[in-house]
């Protein structure tokens, strides 16, 4: 730790503590809640430890070590399935109220079959949530964040729709053993990433096509979510009290001028990325968005394919899906501009031909480490306002939102990212009235970002991975953090 780090934690609790300030501090409501998140494939490591199945990110990482930035994966990582009670203790530290971390699906049922249950799995989750519960601490569990078993994989993934039955065992699973000791479930995090990345892009599987796996991938998503949460309803909820949602991301898409071709092709945007799935849940029409539902079918019979690239559901699944939330997460990182693209049906098909739109970013805007990542807070006020209206202000948590930076403890960017995003919280919270019950920073450690490796740091703690023990260490952000969750305050 450097001199400068000290004088800024000094400086911070110098603000802190001035009782001459000009400004009325900006509290959060009484019960509002802070926490912190990460990924089972991203910090466990333990990839093939105490009976663990291979995921499809272990399988992608080994084949194709040259697509990760830095020829990484996750075989280690932060190593907290060794170093969860470290994990805890930072939490501890952090003064937050809840934790949201991910399960691992391949751990739990290495085989995709509910009658070989891997027992070190299930000890490793329970003795990770009774350690939280010691420390006071909520456990928010997310079930699905994109390490597929396998062998699940082989047999189509998500674009086979069986994959929704053995995702209603793997739940069934989850609420026997873990139920009666967690209260908020996430379905799954970020479909639209893992349907579009995953099976129509870069990430794993490594999809080929795409415009026609991503939609399938999508569409099986909700079928699995619709019954999760119906499981849930009729057979748990009653004993165990918690409550279900799914986790979905949001970046905010302004028109690029105020046109109305500029303002149509922003609302397009919205629909296609975050409608694709919030629409089927949140709206009583029992389909996708209707500009999805248009546009895809146009495109699908200019391409000669005799059905519509974008499934339909039957009407027992309408059923399920439509108000399957007790509350909706939502990750939020950064905003683009957005106007008309071109809009001829290209051969091809694809996702981001279907939208139609052009996106870009203003290059005043602050940079991150992340190329996608640029710094709008206004972005996060306005999106949280957008769903409030389209959708009749539902209850949100907000599961994720953050900042990549270059390693190194002193991070005052980070610092002023999450000041200016929860100012923008404060906002959309007590100006506008959107209903949300808490914030969630990503993450609590530096880990795996996916195909960027570990080149990009998103950890209010860094960890040295030259060191065999992956030494945590406190960044200025994680002081910032502590004071904003112990107080529930903003430092004016
Ligand atoms: C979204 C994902 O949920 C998470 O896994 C990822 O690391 C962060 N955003 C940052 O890109």
């Amino acid at each position: 730790m450097d001199v400068q780090y000290f004088v800024s934690i000094f400086i911070l609790l110098w603000r802190r503590t001035d009782s001459s300030d000009a400004y009325p501090k900006l509290c959060f409501p009484e019960d509002f809640m802070f926490g912190v998140a990460t990924a089972s494939y991203q910090i466990e490591g333990g990839w093939n430890v105490s009976g663990k199945g291979e995921s499809i990110w272990d399988r992608y990482t080994h084949q194709y070590p040259e697509r990760v930035f830095d020829h990484k994966n996750g075989d280690v990582s932060d190593d907290s399935y060794h170093r969860y009670k470290e994990d805890v203790k930072l939490l501890k530290e952090l003064g937050v109220n809840f934790y949201r971390f991910s399960i691992s699906w391949p751990r739990i049922l290495p085989t995709g079959f509910i009658n070989d249950i891997n027992k070190d799995g299930i000890r490793y989750y329970n003795e990770l949530i009774d350690e939280l519960h010691r420390n006071n601490i909520e456990p928010v569990v997310t079930m699905y964040h994109w390490d597929l078993p396998q062998v699940l994989q082989d047999l189509g993934g998500w674009t086979n729709p069986i994959i929704a039955d053995y995702f209603v065992d793997y739940a069934k699973v989850l609420f026997k053993e873990f139920g009666d000791k967690v209260r908020f479930w996430l379905t799954f995090n970020e479909p639209l990433s893992f349907c579009h990345d995953g099976y129509g892009g870069n990430d794993a599987p490594g999809g080929q096509a795409s415009g026609l796996e991503d939609y399938m991938c999508g569409h099986n998503v909700l079928r699995a979510h619709g019954k999760v949460y119906t499981l849930y309803s009729k057979e748990y909820r009653n004993e165990q009290q918690g409550s279900i949602g799914i986790t979905l991301d949001i970046a905010w898409m302004e028109p690029a001028t105020t046109s109305k071709e500029d303002q149509d092709a922003a609302e397009t945007a919205r629909q296609f990325t975050y409608g694709w799935f919030a629409h089927p849940i949140l709206t009583d029409e029992g389909d996708y968005p209707q500009i999805m539902r248009q546009r895809i079918d146009q495109n699908s019979k200019r391409q000669n394919f005799a059905r519509s690239r974008l499934p339909h559901f039957t009407s027992d699944e309408v059923q399920e899906i439509r108000s399957s939330f007790d509350f909706l997460g939502l990750n939020h990182y950064t905003t683009y501009m957005v106007s008309p693209g071109d809009n001829k049906t290209s051969a091809v098909p694809s996702f981001n031909n279907d939208m139609g739109v052009s996106m870009s970013q203003k290059a005043e805007w602050p940079k991150s480490n992340s190329s996608w990542l640029k710094v709008v807070p206004w972005g996060f006020r306005k999106a949280l306002n957008w769903v409030k209206t389209t959708y009749n202000n539902p209850n949100i948590l907000v599961t994720e939102n953050g900042i990549s930076l270059k390693p190194g403890l002193h991070d005052p960017k980070r610092v002023n990212y999450i000041d200016g995003y929860l100012r923008a919280l404060h906002d959309a919270i007590y100006k506008d009235k959107c209903r949300v019950i808490g914030y969630t920073y990503w993450s609590l450690l530096d880990n795996f970002e996916w195909m960027r490796g570990f080149s990009e740091r998103f950890g209010l703690y860094e960890v040295d991975y030259e060191s065999a023990e992956r030494t945590r260490s406190p960044r200025l952000s994680a002081s910032y953090f502590n004071n904003v969750a112990t107080t529930g305050c903003l430092p004016t």
